[in-house]
């Protein structure tokens, strides 16, 4: 194959993942999308750099380290290292994974924003924002909780209406509450920011018709919508407390101290990362961003933010435009993923479970440079990675390369067979082309088609009845020389299957593993083949029967027919205010089960009890002689909690199919079968009863 043509500097990049939480193989998707580009331009001989960072400031963040009693810069600090771990276990080959929460990021981020002020694109204007006096902060609109405007479906965060689907604002919605701590917030007036993003429109639309024949259609669908609506100017700025970077001189011009909003400081950290890799290796920043190419890997989510807000700051910088690729979300078997319903797996347990090239391969297989959703299917996850990726690539190199190890000392050259060698050749050009293209699907495909024809060679030369005519050394040979092609050709998704194959093969160095090396002319020993790829048994979460749910007692009375039960008015959350009635009244005063937040059975079939409707159930140990709640404090009401390896069903239960389950307590923690009762966010906690306390 002919060496591609050295290009310009170029720059590839994932999305920056949050620093607030484990990282879910929902990034993985991206991670390992950008990351097959990045290596197929390796193998090209292009000078890239794969860029990625811990998106670390925002509200969120600041919100979730004060529940995890951590300092903000501690919290991001643990999942910046965990992420590290996870994207390299995945093999995610980053020249550079660093930080939002940096120098190099604060001193961009300012530079970037003084450059615009100068230039007058930034202004300040006071604008309404929510404020809730209890907790003393400005809400964002994911904050407030209140019935939505337009379709009237109540207790709807203030971003969108999961009843009508809007967008709204947290100004929208009627009825608003805190959802930190309840109170009803007021809107006030506030100094704030703002990016003339306005002004931008109509280069804006210039770039994206001059760049149509690189857009995806769904994305050239969305700009259009957006640009004819007409962009309204950006709030680039956010009141205290708030983890991110103060805005220079905003106590004096606001009369408060102003942060930057976490969507400006955000992509400002690709460049920022860059400039860490390349301060410390001495590169310039600059001749990736300003002379050569940016490649940006997007989920469909944060279109808006990188095809309008960033380019358009960009610009104002006078920096040139990068390339988007935009992919869909993943799903897990046909559904969204999601922690309740098992659907979710952190990058952690998908790894422990089935290895990281079975997840690449999977991916590889599905992913087109197309904007719709890949679907995770068990079965066929099984069927991909157990018979295509393990029964025809898999078996091919190692049949191949174990019989030659076996049979001869040093190999003969190969076979010429110039008819397949030619075909081969032309598939693998086709699949460097498929690769950078990003239509990774093609890839494998016609990688394959060249697995098939070496499995079907090998098959017909039966080289096993007649080892010693020169004839067959040969046409094992080119078997072994095919082996080493695939293995240069697959490299990009499966790094460390082909970096066995080039060990047993005594290639160490890097240009015999690029694409212009793929030829028939390798001769010589092979050593110690290694198993190079196992087969996956899918482990399925078992079932647990009820639906554990976090909820809040708010209002404790007497049961008007019977002495020992109470009647508990509860929120869970999403799920609404229940009623339910308990027996609890021998073992707790009102007021020690008021506002206490603890787990309920939300899928209890309600049921009348002695004359008062019981909607949900409240778990609590016994001990014979102590009675405790199951707690939790800080978890958002409507948050499920499960047994370790299990999902809760969402199907109705009766009382008696209830009472039929054994929960017991074990130093403090409750467990079913062995399994503990577990959240990602904190622990489940009983006190004051015995080990062996039966939950009921
Ligand atoms: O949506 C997200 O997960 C963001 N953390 C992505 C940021 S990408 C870039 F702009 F930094
Ligand atoms: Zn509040």
């Amino acid at each position: 194959m002919k060496a591609s043509k050295k290009a310009s500097k170029t720059i590839v990049t994932a999305a920056l993942p949050y620093a607030n939480g484990p990282m879910h193989i929902g990034f993985l998707l991206e991670a390992i999308q950008a990351d097959i580009f990045a290596r197929s331009l390796r193998l090209s001989h292009q000078d890239i750099l794969y860029i990625c960072a811990s998106d670390m400031h925002g509200t969120p963040i600041e919100i979730n380290a004060k529940k995890a009693g951590l300092e903000p810069e501690k919290f991001v600090e643990k999942f910046w290292k965990e992420h590290r771990a996870d994207a390299s276990s995945f093999l995610v080959s980053f020249d550079n994974f660093y930080k939002t929460h940096s120098k190099e990021n604060k001193e961009l981020s300012e530079y970037f924003f003084t450059e615009l002020k100068k230039k007058k694109y930034i202004y300040i204007k006071n604008m309404d924002v929510i404020y809730c006096p209890n907790c003393q902060r400005t809400l964002p609109d994911r904050y407030v909780r209140g019935t939505c405007h337009l379709c009237g479906k109540a207790d709807q965060y203030g971003d969108v209406c999961e009843g009508c689907g809007s967008v709204l604002k947290g100004t929208d919605l009627l009825n608003p509450k805190c959802s930190l701590c309840g109170t009803t917030p007021h809107i006030k007036s506030s100094p704030e920011y703002f990016f003339k993003l306005s002004t931008f429109a109509g280069k804006l639309k210039k770039w994206i018709n001059s760049k149509s024949a690189d857009l995806q259609p769904e994305v050239k669908n969305w700009l259009k919508e957006w640009l004819d609506k007409g962009l309204e100017d950006w709030c680039i700025s956010r009141d205290a407390p708030y983890f991110g970077f103060e805005i220079p001189d905003s106590k004096k011009e606001c009369g408060e101290v102003k942060y930057f909003y976490v969507w400006l400081d955000a992509p400002i950290g690709y460049i920022s990362s860059t400039k860490n890799y390349c301060d410390k290796h001495g590169l310039k920043w600059g001749d990736y961003w300003k002379k050569g190419e940016v490649n940006h890997f997007i989920g469909k989510d944060i279109s808006y933010f990188h095809f309008l807000f960033w380019p358009a700051m960009l610009m104002a910088m006078d920096i040139p435009l990068p390339k988007l690729t935009v992919h869909g979300f993943i799903t897990v078997n046909g559904q969204k993923m999601s922690k309740s319903r098992g659907t979710f797996f952190t990058a952690k347990e998908f790894y422990k479970l089935y290895g990281a090239e079975a997840l690449r391969f999977y991916y590889a297989s599905h992913l087109q440079r197309k904007v719709v959703d890949v679907d995770l299917n068990f079965d066929e996850f099984a069927a991909v990675v157990n018979n295509i990726l393990v029964g025809k690539l898999g078996n091919f190199c190692y049949r191949s390369l174990t019989f030659a190890e076996k049979n001869y000392a040093v190999l003969p050259a190969a076979a010429e067979n110039k008819a397949m060698t030619k075909k081969v050749i032309s598939l693998s050009d086709k699949v460097v082309k498929n690769y950078l293209a990003q239509d990774y699907h093609a890839a494998v495909k016609n990688i394959l088609l060249i697995a098939d024809m070496g499995n079907a060679y090998f098959q017909k030369t039966e080289p096993w009845k007649n080892k010693e005519d020169a004839k067959t050394g040969a046409a094992v040979s080119w078997c072994v020389n095919l082996a080493r092609n695939l293995a240069i050709l697959i490299s990009p998704v499966l790094p460390e299957f082909s970096g066995k194959v080039f060990g047993a093969l005594g290639e160490k160095d890097l240009a015999d593993q690029a694409f212009d090396s793929i030829h028939f002319k390798w001769k010589g020993k092979i050593k110690d083949v290694p198993l190079l790829i196992n087969k996956v048994e899918i482990v399925r979460k078992e079932t647990f029967p009820l639906r554990l749910t976090i909820g809040k007692i708010l209002e404790v009375k007497d049961h008007p027919n019977a002495d020992s039960l109470y009647l508990l008015k509860v929120d869970l959350g999403q799920l609404g205010k229940k009623q339910v009635v308990a027996g609890l009244k021998k073992h707790f005063r009102k007021e020690e089960l008021q506002g206490v937040k603890a787990v309920f059975v939300a899928n209890m079939k309600p049921a009348k009890l002695r004359g008062e409707m019981s909607e949900a159930m409240v778990l609590a140990a016994d001990d014979g002689a102590h009675v405790g709640l199951l707690e939790v404090k800080d978890m958002d009401l409507g948050a499920e909690v499960h047994f370790e390896g299990t999902e809760n069903s969402h199907q109705e239960i009766t009382f008696d199919e209830f009472m039929k389950l054994t929960m017991t307590v074990q130093a403090g923690r409750v467990f079913y079968s062995g399994k503990k009762l577990i959240s990602t966010s904190e622990e489940v906690k009983v006190h004051g009863v015995n080990d062996g306390a039966r939950v009921r």
